[in-house]
């Protein structure tokens, strides 16, 4: 059996269990390795945030960061909403309806942030970072022996709140930016239309929104045996087998992602769209579902989309 079949299969059964983000918790941390932070997806995510104060920058034509932002999908390793806050966003939420911080990946995180800092690597990488500052707030927060991962979050200037995006609870008017990194293509449809009409309660006037969305096959990256196109070849019916709750992939295209924008009533005003070989999606047959796409959107794998509201 294809091991992105067997994976397929393993993730499917434990979505079934009590406990199941533990249980996948230590088959990425086991088996796949997924869940191990890397220098190289440190550094990945850093360039990441760094884009998203950069396109407020732009946007807003502003030298500072953000007074309010709001992250979807906290995931394992806040990263991002870390950065954010070192580059001196005053305000800096992350929202998540999963429970997957721990104190040791805070940790993890700020120790990763201290290296980075210690090297002199970081004072270029995000504007507005003021070096000195933040090597004394992530001081500050390492020292905390005990704290919970909220708690470091809360010391470096970071709210990690754990809730739906589609309801917050956050104030009307009260959010400068929204970002997210990897998230989008793993919401449902209907679901994520919901959470653009929340971001659109909760704009601030101009407010800026950043998203970097992979919508690639993810089985792709775990198995070379197939492509990143490979689960275009799936009609819906099949497709609902081999997906689950914890790797859940929606599949959408790079033009759904922008007609949902538009309908919760951003304007997106650039993509930048990385797109596959056309000889790999040359060699897919298509699912019914996917035929009406362009061949241009079809080839896109990856892409950021920046919005105003
Ligand atoms: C792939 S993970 C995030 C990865 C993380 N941003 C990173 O860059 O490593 C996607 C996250 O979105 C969260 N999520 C999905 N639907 C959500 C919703 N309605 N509200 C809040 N979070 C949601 C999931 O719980 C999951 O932790």
């Amino acid at each position: 059996m294809p091991s992105w079949l067997l994976k397929a299969a393993v993730q499917g059964a434990i979505s079934l269990l009590p406990g199941r983000h533990h249980f996948n918790s230590l088959l990425q941390q086991r088996v796949t390795g997924s869940l191990v932070l890397s220098k190289a997806t440190f550094d990945a995510k850093v360039s990441h945030c760094r884009h998203h104060l950069e396109r407020f920058r732009r946007v807003r034509d502003a030298d500072g960061p953000p007074a309010a932002a709001l992250e979807l999908g906290t995931g394992w390793y806040p990263i991002v909403p870390v950065g954010l806050a070192l580059a001196g966003a005053p305000e800096v939420t992350s929202i998540d309806v999963t429970a997957l911080l721990e104190a040791e990946r805070v940790r993890r995180t700020l120790d990763m942030y201290a290296a980075a800092l210690a090297s002199g690597r970081l004072a270029g990488q995000l504007p507005g970072l003021d070096p000195t500052r933040a090597k004394r707030t992530i001081a500050t927060a390492r020292e905390r022996v005990g704290a919970t991962a909220e708690e470091l979050l809360a010391t470096v200037g970071v709210r990690a709140l754990l809730g739906d995006a589609r309801a917050s609870g956050l104030p009307a008017g009260s959010i400068e930016l929204f970002v997210s990194n990897n998230t989008l293509e793993h919401i449902a449809p209907d679901a994520l239309a919901e959470i653009l009409a929340e971001f659109g309660r909760l704009s601030a006037p101009g407010a800026v929104m950043d998203h970097f969305v992979d919508i690639s096959d993810h089985y792709a990256h775990f198995d070379r045996s197939i492509t990143e196109f490979n689960y275009l070849r799936y009609p819906p019916a099949v497709w609902r087998f081999f997906n689950n709750s914890l790797q859940y992939q929606n599949r959408l295209r790079a033009s759904d992602y922008r007609r949902l924008m538009e309908r919760a009533g951003f304007t997106v005003i650039a993509e930048e769209p990385a797109r596959g070989a056309p000889e790999q999606l040359a060699r897919i047959r298509l699912a019914r579902a996917f035929r009406g796409y362009g061949r241009a959107d079809l080839l896109v794998l990856r892409s950021w989309f920046t919005a105003v509201a």
